[in-house]
């Protein structure tokens, strides 16, 4: 499950000091204790952030005056920091600004990749804010066997993968690190970095003394768009302005480590918006794998892929055999073609339909597989003819450092 590729600098990366149980979430490693889900709720408690209950989804349709998203009314993004504050903020005609990223690590994107984008355009238009998207290819360079150029290039190929996701230029800043990382932002870098201890980062992220140092001065650089200041061209004399970040709960780390940091350097703290993990075709056991081809739907994949890898690879909550199956109906708990529906099918009543005849056997695994290869298969090519629109002129547009002067209108 790992995307942590431990032959670069060989460190084993844990994430944390504490292991009673063997349930391992780092930015590096997802992976459940033997057999078992992921347990979100110990995680919760362990990094100290908040669930996030349906009066806060209440609030974020009464504000947007729109439908919550899928996301939020099926529980993938599940875990918050302030977002309390950040609806405050909004409540009271001020605006703020949506920070996210991508470590770009392979040339193409599966499903789980998509989640926080898709996620992340549905708040820019509900709430009509500025957006700033950071592109690590330092990280990926530094954690993987990637050369500066290869990381480089697969950064601009990424940049259009999220283009595709329908994000509205007006309001939306993509930039990589290689290119970006300077003047006012590496000055909240630097501010950053003489707040944080050795010995506290590798509390933080699990470092050891043979790690090599790119890794160990790598983690302010993915604090500090958390900052207004660190987009003058954006952002300047709005110091306060507020930002709340939608990733997933594995990057929580860097972002604990940047509130602890903020209120000494006088900054505001970011707020965070936090999702599970898009489980593996396999089961949930972690988060698909960009490096085993079957645990993952690729955006690049054909119908007939997709075809294939849901017959072949989706764990199946069903019986062993139809007589079974029709007397004690699937095991929806495991099942991983319903939980992919739950992410991607956006009619409420249909899902829970599906749900209902499954669960008591009257729908067989063939048939919910088929219904899920159709949403699936409509997904991914309508992300094939988004990407295919995207020109390297657009590319270079969405990372221009430019103002953006309707970004709050
Ligand atoms: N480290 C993230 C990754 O490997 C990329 C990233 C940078 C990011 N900044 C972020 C993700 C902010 C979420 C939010 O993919």
């Amino acid at each position: 499950m790992a995307e942590h590729d431990s032959s670069v600098g060989g460190s084993a990366v844990e994430s944390t000091p504490v292991e009673e149980e063997s349930q391992v979430v780092s930015p590096w490693e997802v992976s459940a204790k033997a057999g078992g889900k992921i347990d979100y709720d110990k995680l919760i408690e362990k990094f100290g952030c908040q669930r996030l209950d349906q009066s806060l989804i209440n609030r974020v349709e009464r504000l947007t005056s729109s439908r919550a998203h899928v996301f939020l009314r099926r529980g993938v993004f599940f875990a918050h920091r302030d977002l309390n504050e950040i609806l405050d903020v909004y409540e009271r005609g001020e605006k703020f600004y949506l920070y996210t990223g991508r470590g770009p690590s392979s040339e193409a994107l599966h499903l789980g990749h998509l989640v926080p984008f898709m996620f992340t355009k549905y708040l820019q238009d509900a709430f009509k804010v500025p957006l700033v998207i950071q592109l690590t290819d330092d990280e990926k360079c530094m954690w993987k066997n990637l050369s500066v150029e290869e990381s480089r290039r697969l950064a601009r190929e990424n940049a259009k993968d999220i283009i595709a996701c329908g994000f509205d230029i007006t309001r939306t800043f993509i930039f990589s690190d290689f290119d970006y990382v300077g003047g006012a932002f590496y000055q909240n870098m630097v501010r950053v970095a003489k707040c944080v201890t050795f010995n506290k980062v590798a509390g933080i992220f699990g470092f050891t003394p043979e790690d090599h140092i790119g890794k160990i001065s790598f983690p302010p650089v993915q604090a500090v768009p958390s900052f207004p200041s660190s987009f003058p061209h954006l952002f300047a004399g709005n110091d306060n302005l507020r930002c709340l970040i939608p990733c997933a709960i594995d990057q929580d780390p860097y972002f604990r480590m940047t509130r602890d940091v903020a209120p000494r350097i006088g900054y505001q703290k970011p707020a965070l918006i936090e999702s599970s993990f898009f489980p593996a075709l396999q089961g949930e056991t972690g988060k698909m794998s960009a490096s085993d081809p079957n645990s993952a739907i690729y955006v690049t994949d054909t119908p007939k892929d997709i075809k294939n890898k849901v017959n072949r690879h989706a764990f199946s909550g069903g019986q062993d055999s139809i007589e079974n199956h029709r007397k004690y109906g699937a095991n929806l708990e495991v099942d991983i073609p319903v939980k992919y529906l739950s992410f991607f099918l956006e009619d409420d009543d249909e899902l829970g339909h599906i749900k209902k005849e499954y669960g008591a056997g009257r729908l067989l695994t063939g048939e919910v597989k088929k219904l899920l290869i159709e949403v699936l298969s409509k997904l991914v090519e309508r992300h094939q003819k988004a990407r295919a629109s995207v020109t390297d002129g657009m590319v270079d547009a969405f990372m221009s450092v430019r103002p953006l002067p309707h970004m709050f209108s």
